[in-house]
């Protein structure tokens, strides 16, 4: 699986999205260590606080099927599905890849020409981690 691929599993993605409030779609890809993919959508809500990034949608439907090990994620989105700029995850999905993801995990944060490359040290750093709770990290 290469980088370009994940990419573009991400930008399928952001068609599935659900979003009649906000109208931005995102769209996420997961790649697993064991080389599947997960992709995710954000699902909006009336009530809004029950909305899910595509992210979370990602990461919890692989966890679901009983993966633990996680290499890299593409993610993507806009206004309409229109991709202008980097979309880059939320806080909170954040730390939903902290809960999985060391240090080294690969985000590809899609933008109008290409992607950016960064870690999630690069965007979670400090950040609390299962093994800072069991106090071994
Ligand atoms: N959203 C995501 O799907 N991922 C993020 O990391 C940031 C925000 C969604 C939530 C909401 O449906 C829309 O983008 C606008 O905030």
């Amino acid at each position: 699986m290469t980088p370009e691929k994940l990419v573009e599993l991400a930008k399928e993605a952001m068609t599935h999205a659900y979003v009649p409030y906000s109208g931005y779609k995102v769209g996420a890809a997961l790649l697993c260590g064991d080389g599947s993919v997960y992709q995710g959508c954000n699902i909006e809500n009336a009530s809004y606080s029950p909305t899910v990034c595509a992210e979370r949608t990602a990461f919890f439907k692989a966890v679901y099927d009983g993966h633990r090990a996680f290499e890299a994620i593409a993610v993507c989105g806009g206004k309409d599905g229109v991709i202008t700029g980097a979309f880059p995850p939320c806080g909170v999905c954040r730390q939903v890849m902290r809960e999985f993801c060391d240090d080294d995990f690969l985000l590809y944060l899609v933008d109008a020409e290409g992607f950016e490359t960064v870690t999630l040290a690069d965007i979670l750093p400090h950040s609390f981690s299962p093994k800072k709770h069991l106090g071994i990290g």
